[in-house]
């Protein structure tokens, strides 16, 4: 299956899920990148690695310089049959949300549905969790709709919180599992062996 990467930072869910493509642990292929930041190492990455990349600068509501149905064209054209935003900060418009439904996916630092939504990003997550005296956080893949972090969720990992964690610490911690927690529903993706319940909640078949 065709993938488009979103990314705005660092990359390092967008390299796993590459590694697990090259290795044909994931039945997929890196197609495109997208990003909202042209300078990021995740985009440097893409570069290196002749991945084609869709960077456009940082607008206030809409990307600059380009319109969603330029962007859902861009993906159509290059043959992009799922989505995967590793790190990336901004709101999908929501023509793209409809343009490729059950197909794109996030993952999130932490058990959702709790440390999410808006102002949930980055180091603030991790602060959040350890600030609230919860003993256990991980990472979340879900479905994406029009909010931050509130579609269906698909996959999560757990990571204890240690009592002497800094932020930065456990952010490293679940980095680590988002990785292979990624990589695990992203296989699932594009093998087809996710399976949707009656009431929404999609479930990963460990083989058909
Ligand atoms: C990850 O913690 C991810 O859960 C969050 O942003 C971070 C991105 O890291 N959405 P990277 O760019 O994949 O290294």
């Amino acid at each position: 299956a065709k993938l488009a990467v979103f990314v705005s930072g660092g990359g390092s869910n967008f390299r796993a899920i590459h590694a697990g493509c090259k290795k044909n642990a994931i039945h997929g292929d890196v197609a495109f990148v997208v990003s909202d930041k042209p300078g990021c190492k995740g985009v440097e990455y893409a570069t290196e690695n002749n991945i084609p990349v869709l960077a456009y600068p940082r607008g206030k509501n809409a990307p600059e310089g380009i319109s969603p149905t330029e962007l859902v064209e861009s993906l159509r054209l290059a043959g992009v049959e799922y989505i995967l935003l590793a790190g990336y900060l901004r709101l999908l418009p929501s023509e793209l949300v409809h343009a490729y439904p059950r197909a794109i996916l996030n993952i999130h630092p932490a058990l959702l549905p709790s440390f999410g939504g808006k102002g949930f990003f980055g180091m603030k997550v991790h602060e959040a969790v350890i600030r609230s005296g919860a003993r256990y956080t991980g990472a979340t893949v879900h479905f994406v709709d029009e909010k931050y972090d509130t579609g269906p969720i698909l996959a999560q990992r757990v990571v204890p919180v240690r009592v002497d964690d800094t932020p930065a610490e456990l952010a490293s911690r679940v980095l680590k599992e988002e990785h292979k927690l990624y990589s695990f529903a992203v296989s699932a993706l594009c093998e087809d062996r996710i399976f949707w319940r009656e009431d929404g909640v999609p479930i990963i078949r460990k083989s058909w």
